[in-house]
């Protein structure tokens, strides 16, 4: 948040348009949707009062897939209306909310017409599973029973999952680049890669956690054995040196401003402790956390069957990973501008 408020004091104080517009891409649809447009606003509000400048009219974006629940983020709109006018600097800007579905891996809005864009949590899921995974006539697929990379994996799995991200990381700047306004800033906020051994990461040990769970119920014959092989995640979760290197070597943004911080598994858990007071309330708190994301395509893929019980065995891989480790994920945030020269 201080990154971005940041942006947003910059944006405006350089730029000072009349008319503002700022994008949350993959905003999903819950209690966070309104989380940054009300940040925004507040921000905006606070910092023309303190200046005495004339309040700019706001354009809000907010962007998701297509299958996203836009309806509710619709119908949730009274509720951001009310928590705007508590405060009394946000209850002054004029703002203007719209739903945008689509992919942030293609074009979203008309060129140079953007002045802020944040996304948060969301820019680890690429834009498809790397192509190489999947069995190719009489080989099995190369990545085994992991559903990303993990310690068994063979490198060429790394490589498959390092260069899609590469790819739709460039895209993603690209598209961005494109459509910021001259001056233009962008907060990211995703899942990455702290620990150097690429196989062993902390997402590699969460996944491999949900990989044993699957494996354990491929063994009771409660899961086929060709259903998780086949199944491998959209996901990849970059070391700061990977992000560094895609955004040095396209050259189409400056960084401002590039940290990593790292958060508890357990959403309910802000000690910053290395050890698990409760771990297994922990592993069901994680588990919950995780199904949330995970259970649509695990639903698709293996059927809405295997999910509780996938879930509860889950909970308890995760209880006694964190009894041995307390391993966090690791959040990069990036912090961008446009460069007005290429
Ligand atoms: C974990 S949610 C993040 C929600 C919110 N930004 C937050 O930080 O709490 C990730 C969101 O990213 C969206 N997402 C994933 N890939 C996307 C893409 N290519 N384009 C747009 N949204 C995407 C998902 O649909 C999901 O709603």
């Amino acid at each position: 948040m201080p990154m971005m408020e940041e942006a947003v004091r910059e944006v405006y104080k350089n730029l000072l348009p009349e008319k503002m517009v700022a994008a949350d891409l993959g905003c999903s649809s819950g209690p966070n949707t309104f989380l940054v447009l009300t940040e925004v606003v507040k921000i905006i509000g606070k910092q023309c009062r303190q200046m005495g400048l004339q309040l700019p009219e706001m354009q809000f974006f907010l962007n998701d897939l297509p299958g996203n629940d836009f309806n509710n983020i619709f119908q949730s709109l009274d509720s951001l209306k009310e928590s705007v006018r508590s405060d009394k600097d946000a209850a002054t800007v004029p703002h203007f909310v719209a739903g945008l579905p689509g992919s942030f891996y293609d074009r979203l809005f008309p060129s140079h017409s953007v002045h802020l864009f944040h996304s948060s949590n969301s820019l680890h899921w690429l834009s498809q599973v790397p192509e190489g995974l999947e069995s190719k006539g009489k080989y099995a697929p190369p990545n085994k029973v992991n559903i990303y990379i993990g310690k068994t994996s063979a490198n060429i799995v790394v490589k498959l999952y390092q260069d899609q991200f590469m790819r739709d990381f460039l895209l993603f700047l690209k598209q961005r680049f494109n459509e910021l306004v001259l001056g233009g800033q962008m907060v990211l906020a995703f899942l990455g890669r702290k620990k150097k051994d690429i196989y062993n990461g902390e997402l590699s040990s969460l996944w491999g956690l949900v990989s044993d769970s699957l494996n354990s119920m491929v063994l009771e014959g409660l899961v086929e054995e060709e259903k998780l092989v086949s199944f491998n995640l959209p996901f990849h979760a970059p070391s700061m040196d990977e992000v560094n290197a895609v955004i040095k070597a396209q050259g189409l943004f400056d960084i401002i401003n590039f940290q990593m911080f790292e958060l508890n598994w357990d959403p309910n858990d802000d000690s910053e402790d290395d050890f698990a007071f409760d771990s297994i309330q922990s592993g069901e708190n994680s588990a919950l956390c995780i199904r949330s994301v995970l259970e649509p395509m695990i639903a698709s893929h293996f059927g809405t069957a295997i999910v509780d019980e996938l879930f509860s065995r889950f909970a308890v891989n995760v209880a006694k990973h964190l009894v041995k480790e307390k391993t966090k994920f690791p959040i990069i945030v990036l912090y961008l501008k446009k460069k007005e020269q290429i």
